[in-house]
């Protein structure tokens, strides 16, 4: 049976909003995607031990999918959170190396002074539980396997709501979001206004917790692979689908137009991973403009198009925006114009996936930045040179 472009739908949408393997949900990052996106693809164009690459990978739902799909999943981003989260899902120990090395931690705790942290973060941990993240921040190894991991759960568990009668909480910080990280100021007002109480929360119990839940169902069934990297540097990478350029498929939601400020709003992880929130936010690309956005991703593109193999395929996740309220502005279609005339990918489809307003992460800004964040998502879907043969079989949920 010959495959046709129709094919292509937004089968994800049907998925309970939970689906997919207990990694993916770690730690939240913004403008995240839902993993049953890649899902979808991975199943339509790759087969098992084909390699799969998100260059924009944020906390690393393409490459986690892929290896939970059996397939090599790569993650590449230039945050270095993105990069915390990415690892530790796609090489990740064992639950048994991870649960010895807590009780390894645990046994050697010492009390730490906490009167050199900023303020701000002494105002939200409890002085028990600063003490045990500040001895945990010293001792753990950011190149070792399993202590990457344990970072990436601390970073899932770091801040968040606590349960309602305010006595006890699985988050380790003030009752707050655990989404994005509140403003000081906003904090210490919440605080102030709320009486809202610092709680005692031991790191090690909260974490064995967290470790559990993150290994329900086991370790995704395949290694991959992640990089801190720019992806104007990603043809230099030194992973082996890259070097070999035989990345099969690429499912990637790129930079957005200027909604989100990564260091700012996640200034609690980052103190965590000792990254100072302006390198990320000065390092990480956003246009502001239609313009720079475009040339943007004709760069990315090349990039991706110099990776993949001969019918490798493409997909971009591009929100649609709107500007000084004006008419919405459909960006993939620009950007397909753009490529059309600067590359030799080839156009499969654009599919429409309208995003209910509320589900948004974007809205935590409130009405004024709203106008900017997107109501419909359209996927730009190309191959590179020949046309690939679409699954005919339906995806496996
Ligand atoms: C919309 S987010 C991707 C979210 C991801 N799909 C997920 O599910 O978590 C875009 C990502 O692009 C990254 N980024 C921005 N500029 C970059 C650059 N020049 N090179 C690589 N990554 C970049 C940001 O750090 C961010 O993680």
């Amino acid at each position: 049976m010959s495959s046709s472009p129709a094919e292509l739908k937004t089968e994800w949408k049907s998925v309970n909003k939970t689906w997919g393997h207990p990694f993916h949900p770690m730690c939240s990052y913004m403008a995240m995607f839902p993993p049953g996106i890649p899902h979808y693809f991975i199943e339509k164009f790759t087969k098992r031990g084909d390699a799969v690459l998100d260059p924009f990978s944020g906390r690393g739902t393409t490459a986690t999918q892929a290896c939970a799909d059996g397939r090599i999943g790569i993650g590449t981003d230039l945050n270095p959170l993105a990069y915390f989260l990415t690892i530790a899902k796609v090489d990740p120990p064992t639950l048994d190396e991870t649960l010895k090395r807590i009780a390894n931690l645990e046994a050697q705790q010492t009390a730490q002074n906490i009167e050199n942290e900023p303020e701000k973060i002494q105002a939200i941990f409890h002085h028990q539980t600063l003490s045990q993240l500040v001895f945990l921040k010293q001792k753990l190894d950011k190149k070792n396997r399993t202590d990457r991991f344990i970072i990436a759960s601390i970073l899932g568990i770091i801040h968040g709501k606590m349960k309602a009668k305010m006595t006890d909480s699985n988050y380790l910080s003030v009752d707050m979001p655990n989404t994005f990280s509140m403003s000081p100021n906003y904090i210490k007002k919440y605080i102030a206004e709320k009486n809202l109480p610092l709680l005692p929360i031991d790191v090690f119990e909260k974490l064995r917790w967290k470790v559990d839940r993150l290994f329900r169902d086991g370790a995704p069934q395949k290694k991959g692979f992640a990089s801190l990297c720019d992806i104007r540097d990603l043809p230099e990478q030194n992973i082996p689908a890259i070097q070999k350029k035989t990345i099969k498929l690429v499912v990637s939601s790129p930079p957005y137009l200027k909604v989100i400020k990564y260091g700012l709003y996640n200034w609690i992880r980052l103190w965590f991973l000792d990254i100072p929130q302006e390198t990320v936010d000065k390092t990480l690309d956003d246009a502001h403009k239609i313009k720079p956005y475009l040339d943007f991703m004709e760069m990315a593109s090349r990039q991706v198009f110099d990776v993949l193999c001969n019918d490798g395929v493409c997909v971009w996740v591009i929100g649609d925006v709107q500007q000084n309220g004006e008419e919405n502005i459909k960006l993939a279609e620009l950007v397909w114009k753009r490529l059309e005339q600067t590359t030799d990918f080839r156009l499969i489809q654009i599919l429409e996936d309208p995003i209910a307003n509320h589900k948004k992460v974007t809205k935590i800004w409130g009405k004024s930045k709203r106008g900017q964040a997107t109501k419909i998502d359209r996927l730009l879907v190309m191959s590179k040179w020949k046309k690939p043969k679409i699954s005919v079989n339906s995806v496996a949920w």
